[in-house]
């Protein structure tokens, strides 16, 4: 499985790289809004950090200014993926893209006949949003797991990108449900390393090792 850090902030994105656990970034207009920065600026700074995909979302709704401003978002990087929402503009502006050849990232999915008509529409990437799912009482795992199927009957090369991720559990459970990739928050990222006993157990090794009085070094 991929991750993505959900993200414009930069110090984060260098945090991470740093670890070596980002494999791409996403950003919307509201982490846009709210890293503070230009958005074509930040884009570009995140494209020359970062070799893997960089989704940069649209702002307009038609179709002809979907074409016009991802044309101007891929111009920027090599890597730039132009993430358009799941509506019958941003479907035909994913045909659009993918017969040129740019990457897309198909957002805002909520049900399995979306991720259909993206894979269709010949998205690279589509994004169901587990989080904002669970948050109205609705499965959000189980879209993941119908998409998975749907793909999977039909063998489309649409990549599943986990979005909206809210916990570590979420990663465990997309992972388990083949999703290929979580984009996720700094914060959640490195959640996944954590656990209690991890601490303790380092905290006893150290102490016994101190206490041979030997070095490695
Ligand atoms: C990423 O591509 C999505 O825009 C993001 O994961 C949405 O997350 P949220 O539902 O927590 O805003």
């Amino acid at each position: 499985m991929q991750f993505f850090a959900d993200t414009a902030v930069l110090t984060e994105i260098d945090q991470l790289n740093k670890i070596g656990l980002v494999d791409g970034v996403t950003t919307n207009p509201t982490l846009i809004a709210k890293s503070g920065a230009d958005f074509k600026e930040v884009i570009k700074d995140i494209c020359s950090m970062i070799r893997g995909p960089v989704s940069a979302e649209v702002a307009s709704p038609a179709y002809e200014g979907m074409v016009a401003e991802g044309e101007v978002l891929a111009a920027l990087a090599h890597n730039v993926v132009v993430k358009l929402p799941i509506t019958v503009d941003g479907l035909r502006a994913c045909r659009y893209f993918a017969d040129k050849g740019i990457k897309t990232n198909l957002t805002l999915c909520f049900t399995a006949n979306q991720a259909l008509l993206a894979a269709k529409a010949g998205a690279t990437y589509v994004s169901p949003f587990i989080g904002r799912l669970d948050d109205i009482n609705l499965d959000g795992m189980e879209l993941i797991r119908n998409i998975r199927t749907i793909f999977d009957n039909y063998s489309f090369d649409t990549r599943i990108l986990a979005a909206s991720v809210r916990s570590a559990n979420h990663v465990t459970e997309a992972a388990l449900a083949g999703a290929d990739v979580a984009t996720m928050p700094t914060s959640v990222i490195l959640k996944l390393a954590e656990h209690p006993l991890t601490d303790k157990g380092l905290a006893t090794f150290l102490a016994d090792w101190k206490a041979t009085g030997q070095s490695i070094l």
